[in-house]
């Protein structure tokens, strides 16, 4: 775990919350964003498709922000822009950023993706040649962030994803940002957390993955080299496709190896129906997860199958920290008497506002307004505190955070450990 050194930010092994259930709740069932021909992240040079126009013109800096507001995967991307609207009432409340002397305002330019990763190069590309955008906010699922993030990175547009965490993302090249850990971390958390005696005390593990999501199988590949690094086995892998609804077949055949612990990393829509057809079966180990469970839907849509199911994520929105519940009354004074909203935000809504405040903090430090320099500025981003955590942007442009492990315990989200280096046992 060399690149990405764990900050302890939690409050530790062992110091439970609770985290309350959401009670209203989207009407839109959600899955990812389907990554039907991701590029592969093969890195270009900076910028060079080069930029319309480099320098902003006016008193306003526009941000594009492109994300699943519609589509399979709609619950994280209205989190995501609830939080980045959250960042930006308060940064032009504060008079905006101030640029080389010069006040702007921030506008934000949001394109539907519609939750597929095709559609996510045609949002960013219209951001850039018709919005003509200075930076842009990138996507919440890792096969969006990597179709999207191509197109900036040919363009000069820097982007910062809040939440994609597939090694891929990053490594476009120079423009493309993200303000939290890789999936290489969050699955070791996972293997940790299983094998640990203090955890699952689980020696035998078993896996069932997305084929068509980047972020599953990204995620399957670190865990099993994490969970045999601890001393695990893994006694049986199954696959299921984006369009999947039946998964009994391949759960039997996971059931017949006898696991102790099944790692579903996909998104919360397929892990919960995962749950229920499992306990149907007689499945009656814990699942085990990634932030692509973190969605108040995953205990809607899996009732009490997703009972003793255990995740890793970014935060705990039920944090004590000061910070965290600062901006969760920030959340609520906006969107509490919306129906359409949750009631409470996410961990997606807190990462989406660090994004763009991480973004507008960076776009304030810059020489000029020019996409170059705003790259630059971003890169130097240093121990940002943020509602998800001290972010800072390490040379690979991700960001250096620790994980917590969140339990599904009677229809709720509990807070149950953070994991600052899953290389080392639990301690009690
Ligand atoms: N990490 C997921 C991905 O890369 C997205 C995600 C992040 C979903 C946080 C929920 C919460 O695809």
């Amino acid at each position: 775990m060399s690149s990405n050194s764990r900050m302890h930010n939690g409050d530790g092994w062992k110091s439970i919350f609770a985290v309350a259930a959401v009670a209203v709740l989207l009407p839109v069932l959600v899955t990812g964003c389907k990554d039907k021909k991701a590029p592969g992240g093969s890195p270009a040079g900076p910028g060079s498709g080069g930029s319309p126009s480099s320098q902003v013109s006016g008193d306003t800096i526009v941000i594009g922000e492109y994300g699943s507001m519609t589509g399979d995967n709609s619950s994280f991307g209205i989190q995501d822009d609830a939080g980045i609207k959250i960042a930006v009432d308060e940064v032009n409340a504060a008079g905006g950023v101030t640029v080389a002397g010069k006040k702007y305002k921030i506008e934000i330019k949001l394109e539907d993706d519609q939750s597929k990763s095709e559609n996510a190069e045609t949002a960013v590309k219209r951001l850039i040649d018709q919005a003509n955008v200075t930076a842009i906010l990138g996507e919440v699922a890792s096969s969006c962030s990597i179709a999207g993030g191509n197109i900036c990175q040919r363009s000069g547009v820097p982007m910062i994803s809040p939440s994609s965490t597939n090694i891929k993302v990053t490594q476009i090249g120079d423009y493309i940002f993200r303000c939290c850990f890789l999936d290489s971390y969050q699955a070791a958390v996972d293997a940790r957390f299983a094998i640990d005696p203090t955890g699952l005390n689980a020696k035998k593990a078993a896996i069932f993955t997305n084929k068509d999501q980047s972020y599953s199988t990204g995620f399957r590949d670190e865990f099993e080299k994490a969970f045999a690094k601890y001393g695990g086995t893994i006694v049986a892998k199954q696959t299921y496709g984006e369009k999947d609804t039946d998964y009994r077949g391949q759960l039997t055949a996971l059931k017949a190896a006898n696991p102790e612990v099944i790692l579903v990393p996909g998104y919360y829509k397929d892990a919960s129906t995962i749950a229920k057809q499992a306990r149907e079966l007689g499945i009656t180990v814990p699942l085990l997860g990634g932030d692509g469970w973190s969605d108040s839907k995953l205990l809607e849509l899996g009732g009490p199958a997703v009972n003793g199911c255990y995740f890793s994520d970014h935060m705990s929105i039920k944090d004590p920290k000061p910070i965290v519940q600062t901006f969760v009354k920030a959340y609520k004074a906006k969107y509490g008497s919306d129906p359409k909203m949750e009631k409470e935000p996410s961990t997606m809504a807190a990462l989406g506002y660090d994004a763009a405040k991480i973004l507008f903090e960076a776009i304030g430090r810059s020489k000029s307004t020019d996409k170059k320099d705003i790259r630059d500025s971003i890169a130097q981003t240093k121990n940002y505190d943020g509602v998800t955590g001290t972010i800072s942007i390490n040379k690979d442009r991700n960001a250096d955070k620790s994980a917590v492990v969140t339990a599904v315990k009677n229809g709720q989200f509990d807070y149950r450990a953070t994991v600052p280096d899953p290389d080392k046992p639990l301690s009690k």
